[in-house]
């Protein structure tokens, strides 16, 4: 696999797999001996518990992230990140700071990520005991240019996480 660090970004609907398949890169990354760090949204938001899900919210939470990101890639730390960033300009804008920026679309359908319901919040969602829920009542912009996009409805973990390494050289 390539030396240059670089930053694995994964977007995708709650339950689409990104953290799934995040944690086992960084995994195998690290018994690589790549010097690598996991940016993933919920760690990040138990810290910060105030960080909400309006647009605004949303928007500065995925910038400030990638702006973290590309640091650590800047002194040669690969970075693999898993937030929803369902917004399209703040997923770009994190592109246009970091260095080498692969966007990996988890194009779960819908339907899957609520069969799945991994966290019971499509139940509520539904319910509309939760709201702002992205794919309910939130917007989720799909990338034009992903540089990957894995559909993991029809493909076990082991599939899926094959593809992203066949893809990622390594
Ligand atoms: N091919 C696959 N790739 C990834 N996950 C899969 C696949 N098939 C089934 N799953 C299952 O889907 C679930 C995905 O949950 P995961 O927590 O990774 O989603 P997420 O995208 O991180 O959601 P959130 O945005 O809420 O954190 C896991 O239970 C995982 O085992
Ligand atoms: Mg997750």
């Amino acid at each position: 696999m390539t030396e240059e660090p670089r930053v694995i970004w994964f977007t995708g609907l709650s339950g689409a797999g990104k953290t799934t398949l995040a944690e086992k890169l960084v995994s195998y990354l690290k018994n690589s001996g790549v010097k690598c760090e996991l940016l993933d949204g919920d760690t990040v938001r138990n810290i910060f518990p105030q960080t909400g899900f309006s647009k605004k919210d949303r928007d500065e939470h995925v910038k400030r992230m990638g702006f973290l990101a590309s640091m650590l890639e800047r002194n040669g730390v690969t970075v693999v990140a898993s937030f929803i960033s369902p917004y399209r300009e703040s997923r770009d804008f994190v592109r246009k700071m970091c260095k080498n920026f692969i966007e990996v679309y988890v194009a779960t359908s819908l339907e899957t990520c609520e069969k799945r319901d991994v966290k019971g919040l499509y139940k509520k969602a539904r319910k509309g005991e939760i709201t702002s829920f992205t794919g309910i009542d939130d917007p989720y912009e799909p990338p034009l240019n992903s540089e990957l996009t894995i559909k993991t409805d029809n493909e076990t973990v082991d599939e899926s996480f094959r593809k992203l390494l066949n893809y990622l050289n390594c």
